[in-house]
């Protein structure tokens, strides 16, 4: 059993899908792992480290020669990997639904794809999820990202010169990195307020100190759907919390969105008319730029001004943290492969629950019913 572990070829990838640890782990499994030379670089994890772990360290060529499972951050390039087994696994983040081309090279080429983002949302997968684990970095960084290009402090401050006041911070849409935006502002001295169209997060908005906004006595409202997402809301219900946000949102100096719907563009939240409301100088993070933006104007993989405001769009937040960001998704990899593990055979056999929900392609075929559908 040979997994391999690619140096990641995307632009602005720095993350990387094995580390020291998990090669150590892989290998008290019964595992031999390959690690392409310089995968690691960019995650701050050096050759020698690998080596040091117990993998082997060379080319793509030599990472790849008769590998059963190749793992990645985000899924190799289909004639890259053309010296693995035949019908070798490839877990990655496949992004299946914004590269499907890429999907149907894998299947042409007998592999079977696993797609780690189509990992079910139960409680036996949680540490295998690397929705999770990216983006509740991904949150943090938000934050971050948004005091660096906002000309204000977030605490408030008393000086002998006057009084600096506490900067007023919106969070939009309250998942895995809402969550982690909100505890971060709070961190940073801000004052936290936040929204979402699922009910459940009312409370947990509060428990973590917050100011919950929330459209209220609209009929009809359900706001969650299959594995706790969101779904898509009713158009009274959306006109209802576009009129509330607006009030809100024209008293914010930071807004960070979140807003995600699976296997659809992302909610628009805000318009170019209240992005105009808000104070010159505010700051808006859209974590949701690269599938369609929350943010009317905001641009992937920039830093745009509109009406004074700053729409920050950085294209791959959790590859800005590519150190901790690589170290979970790693985890991630190892907690599913060895959950699955079989000893005998030395390798992994995949039950129906998670099996049918993460596999792409088999048998030279594309067989996830959320492609075929
Ligand atoms: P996500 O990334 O799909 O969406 C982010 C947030 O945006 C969600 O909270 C969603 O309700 C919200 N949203 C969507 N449309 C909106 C709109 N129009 N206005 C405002 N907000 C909007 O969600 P994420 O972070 O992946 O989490 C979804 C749920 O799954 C959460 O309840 C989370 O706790 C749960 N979860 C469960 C796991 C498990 O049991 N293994 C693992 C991870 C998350």
């Amino acid at each position: 059993m040979k997994i391999a572990i690619l140096r990641e070829q995307a632009a602005g990838e720095r993350r990387v899908s094995g580390t020291p640890e998990t090669v150590k782990k892989f290998k008290a499994l019964g595992a031999e792992v390959a690690v392409e030379a310089g995968a690691g670089l960019t995650a701050s994890i050096a050759d020698a480290d690998y080596a040091a772990a117990g993998a082997a360290v060379g080319d793509r060529a030599a990472t790849v020669a008769g590998a059963d499972i190749i793992l990645g951050v985000q899924g190799p390039a289909p004639d890259s990997i053309t010296g693995a087994k035949p019908g070798a696994w490839i877990a990655a983040g496949l992004n299946p639904f914004g590269d499907r081309a890429r999907v149907d090279a894998y299947a042409a080429a007998g592999f079977e794809a696993l797609a780690m983002e189509f990992m079910p949302r139960i409680t036996r997968a949680q540490s295998m999820d690397i929705l999770s684990s990216q983006s509740n970095l991904s949150g943090y960084k938000a934050v971050l990202d948004a005091a660096y290009e906002y000309g204000r402090a977030f605490p408030m401050m008393m000086t002998a010169a006057g009084t600096v006041s506490a900067a007023k911070c919106f969070v939009m849409g309250v998942g895995v990195a809402g969550l982690q935006a909100i505890a971060t502002a709070r961190r940073l001295g801000a004052q936290v307020s936040a929204t979402d169209v699922r009910a459940a997060t009312k409370e947990q908005i509060e428990s973590l100190g917050a100011k919950a906004i929330f459209v209220e006595k609209v009929a009809g409202i359900e706001g969650e759907g299959a594995g706790g997402y969101a779904t898509e809301m009713s158009d009274e219900y959306k006109a209802a919390q576009a009129e509330l946000v607006s009030s809100h949102i024209a008293k914010q100096d930071i807004v960070i969105t979140t807003a995600l719907i699976p296997g659809r563009a992302a909610p628009r939240l805000i318009t170019d008319a209240q992005i105009a409301s808000m104070k010159p100088g505010s700051v808006i993070v859209d974590l949701a730029v690269e599938q369609g933006g929350n943010v009317e104007g905001a641009v992937a993989g920039e830093v745009v001004e509109r009406h004074g405001v700053k729409i920050v769009g950085h294209r791959n937040v959790p590859s800005r943290l590519a150190a901790d960001t690589s170290a979970l998704f790693a985890r991630n990899l190892y907690n599913f492969l060895s959950a699955f593990w079989d000893k005998e055979k030395n390798a992994p056999v995949l039950d129906d629950e998670i099996g049918n929900a993460i596999r792409l392609t088999q048998g030279g075929k594309v067989v996830n019913e959320r492609l075929l559908g």
